[in-house]
Parts: structure tokens; sequence; C-alpha cells
């Protein structure tokens, strides 16, 4: 009887550890798995990166003025200067901080490291190796609409 008893602790002991076993293992196979699934999945679906975004209402940003907003998951700026509404991506190009509006000259610029954007995202100076992202602009009933170019 009482090896009865140790026999059964026994078996449900090793269905236990067997059970434990397959759930480390699924869990292991999961865990590498996930990385690869996310490398070979595309950043950004492409539906979503080409869908407008709305920046701003258009008579909020008064001329010389500027405004963050976000783009798909991203900050981006918008600009009212002499040509209109522009918009660019306000991630630096150089390491990637976050670009200000220098009403008083103009000009994009990083805090970071000095690099100096003109409002289309062209480099004017500094350490940024590619000019800004620049986005369509299309004002809509008030609305300024920013859609990546396609
Ligand atoms: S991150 Fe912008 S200049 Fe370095």
């Amino acid at each position: 009887m009482e090896q009865d008893t140790r026999k059964s602790t026994g078996v449900r002991r090793r269905t236990f550890l067997d059970t434990l076993l397959r759930g480390w293992v699924l869990a292991g196979v999961a865990g590498m798995a996930y990385p690869v699934a996310k490398y070979l999945t595309p950043p950004h679906a492409p539906e979503a990166a080409e869908k407008e975004v709305e920046a701003a209402a258009a008579d909020q940003v008064k001329p010389g003025e500027a405004v963050k907003f976000e783009f798909h998951g991203t900050p981006a700026l918008l600009m009212n200067v002499k040509t209109g509404f522009v918009a660019v991506s306000a991630v630096c190009t150089h390491l990637g901080c976050i670009v200000d509006w220098d009403a008083g000259k103009s000009q994009v610029v990083c805090p970071c490291h000095n690099a100096i954007f003109d409002y289309n995202g062209n480099i004017v100076s500094g350490p940024a190796p590619l000019p800004l992202e620049r986005f369509e602009v299309d004002v809509r009933d008030n609305k300024v609409m920013v859609r990546r170019k396609g």
C-alpha cells in the first residue's frame, strides 16, 4: 500500500516535471522564433505609411511658426513658411535627436550636435549625413493633411 503511494507520487512528479520541461522548451522556441519573425516582418505596413495624418488646423499655425505632430508614431514638424506649409520628419538624420524650429532664422536646428537644416529639410551645416525626410502637404477644410511622398 505504501509502495503504491510512492509509485503514484513518483508518476505524478514525473508527469509534473515532463510538463514543466515541455513548457520551458516551448518558451525557449517561442523566444527564438519571435525575434526571427519580427526581423522578417516589415517595420511599417504599406497602408499605414501611405495614410494621411492631420498635422494641425491651418489657422493654428501662423506664418513663420511651426508645430510638432506625430506622423505614424514618429515626431514631425509642420512649418508655415513663405512658400506655404512644409512638413518634415523631426528626427535628425545624424543620431536621431528631435529637431526644433528656429523661427528667427527660419531654420530647423538639432540641439544635440548643431545640425542645421533649411525648412525643406536640406542640410545647411553640421554633422547630419542626410536631409530630413520631407512629406507631402495638402490643406483641406482648414486641416493640414500630411502624407509620405509616393
Ligand atoms: S543628432 Fe542631430 S546633430 Fe547629432
